[in-house]
C-alpha cells in the first residue's frame, strides 16, 4: 500500500536508533586478514591535551551524526539542598552533601573527581582545605540529572565551543548521561558541547562563560569582527524568530479566511529562512526545534509533502537526542499523520484528474 511505503520510508530511523546499542562493526584490515583477531570496540575518543587550553576530548575515528560519543553514570550525584531563588545552591550545604558522597567512592574513583578542574568566582580566595575544593569541583563540573545534581568525570573532560559538535541528554532510564555527535565529526577534531545557552550575542555569551573561568575561543568567538557581528545577528534573529513562531505551532488556522491563509503563507516561507539560518550558524543543538516548526508551519498551509519532510527531518533529530523523550513521538506522531494526509491529497488530485 501507498502509505505504508511512505510511511515506512519517512520513519525508517526509528527502529534501528531505538536501540541504544554500541556500535559492533569491526573494521576488517585488508592488510592482515588471516590473523586479525576483531578487538573490542574502540573508544570513540581519547583525552589528550588541547593547546593553549589543558586537556580536551578527541575524536580518535571519524564520527557520523548521531553516533554515541559517551556514556556515563554519575560518579556521585546528590539531591539539591534549598535555594533561595536567583542565588544559587549555597556551596557550603553543596560540600557537605558532595562530601558525604565522596566518602563512599574508592580510592581511585575519589582521586579520579580530586582530578577535575575548578574555578573559582572573583572575590573568593584559593581553597586550601580539601572539603571546600571539593565544593569547588563540584560546582565547576556538576550537571542536573533529572531531579538530581551529578558529577561525571569524563564528561566533565570535554570543552565548551560555542558551535559544538555534539551534544547530550539525561537518560533515566539508563542512569546515563549520553554524549553523541550532533554534526560529522573528523578523526583528530576536538569534542566540544555547549555549556549555555547559545542564541546570545558574543558578548553575553564570555560573560557567562567566565563563571567557568575562561575566554572562549571558538570558531564562533574567534573570528574577525565582520563575521563575529554577522554571527551576533544570526543568533539574535533565530532567538527573536523562535519567539514569533511559538504562537502558530497548533496545527489548525484559527479561521480559514483570506487574510489569516496569506499569512500562514507567509510563515511558511520564513519558517524555512529560519531553519536555513540556524544551518548556517550551524547550530545543531538548534536543528530539531527549527525543524518542527517549518514542518507545523506547512502543515498550516497543507503543504503535506513539505510537511512531512520537516516532521521527519526533525523526528530524526529527535531519535538521536532521545529515542525515548515525549518530543520524539510527538515528532514520530505529527511525521505519521502528514503522510496521511499527503497521502489523501494525492489520491484526491488522481480522483479530481
Ligand atoms: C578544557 O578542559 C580542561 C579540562 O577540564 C580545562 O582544564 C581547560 O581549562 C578547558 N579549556 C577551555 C577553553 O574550556
Ligand atoms: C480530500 O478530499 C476530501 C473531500 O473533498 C476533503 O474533505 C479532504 O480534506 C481532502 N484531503 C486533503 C488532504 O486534501
Amino acid at each position: 500500500m501507498f502509505s505504508k511505503t511512505l510511511l515506512s520510508l519517512f520513519l525508517s530511523a526509528f527502529p534501528y536508533s531505538t536501540a541504544l546499542a554500541h556500535p559492533s562493526t569491526c573494521p576488517l584490515p585488508l592488510s592482515s586478514i588471516l590473523d586479525y583477531a576483531c578487538p573490542s570496540p574502540p573508544e570513540p575518543y581519547i583525552v589528550k591535551p588541547s593547546p593553549g587550553k589543558g586537556l580536551g576530548v578527541f575524536a580518535s575515528h571519524s564520527l557520523e551524526t548521531g553516533s554515541i560519543i559517551m556514556r556515563e553514570a554519575p560518579i556521585l550525584r546528590i539531591s539539591p539542598p534549598d535555594s533561595t531563588q536567583g542565588s544559587g545552591y549555597p556551596l557550603s550545604e553543596v560540600t557537605k552533601l558532595v562530601r558525604q558522597e565522596f566518602e563512599r567512592l574508592s580510592p581511585a574513583e575519589q582521586s579520579e573527581v580530586l582530578g577535575l578542574t575548578y574555578h573559582t568566582q572573583p572575590g573568593e580566595k584559593e581553597k586550601e582545605d580539601k572539603d571546600e575544593v571539593l565544593g569547588l569541583i563540584f560546582r565547576t563540573n556538576a550537571y542536573n540529572t533529572g531531579s538530581s545534581i551529578g558529577l561525571f568525570p569524563k564528561i566533565a573532560r570535554i570543552n565548551h565551543s560555542c558551535r559544538p559538535n555534539a551534544a547530550y541528554y539525561w537518560s533515566e532510564k539508563l542512569n546515563r548521561r549520553i554524549i553523541y555527535a550532533s554534526r560529522p565529526i573528523l578523526r583528530g577534531e576536538e569534542i566540544s558541547v555547549s555549556y549555555i545557552p547559545l542564541l546570545l550575542p558574543r558578548a553575553e555569551r564570555q560573560q557567562r562563560l567566565h563563571r567557568y573561568g575562561f575566554t572562549c575561543s571558538c570558531s564562533a568567538c574567534d573570528q574577525q569582527p565582520r563575521s563575529v557581528a554577522l554571527s551576533d545577528t544570526r543568533r539574535t534573529d533565530i532567538h527573536h524568530a523562535f519567539q514569533a513562531f511559538q504562537p502558530h505551532l497548533s496545527l489548525s488556522l484559527p479561521r480559514k479566511t483570506a487574510s489569516s491563509l496569506r499569512k500562514a503563507r507567509k510563515n511558511a516561507a520564513s519558517s524555512l529562512q529560519l531553519a536555513e539560518l540556524v544551518e548556517q550558524e550551524g547550530l545543531a543543538d538548534y536543528y530539531a526545534k527549527a525543524y518542527r516548526i517549518v514542518a507545523i508551519s506547512h502543515a498550516r498551509v497543507e503543504d503535506w509533502e513539505r510537511a512531512t519532510m520537516w516532521a521527519n527531518k526533525g523526528f530524526e533529530r529527535k531519535v538521536m537526542e532521545d529515542a525515548g523523550s515525549a518530543g520524539t513521538m510527538e515528532m514520530f506522531e505529527l511525521t505519521r499523520r502528514f503522510v496521511e494526509s499527503w497521502e489523501e491529497q494525492l489520491k484526491n488530485a488522481t480522483r479530481g484528474q
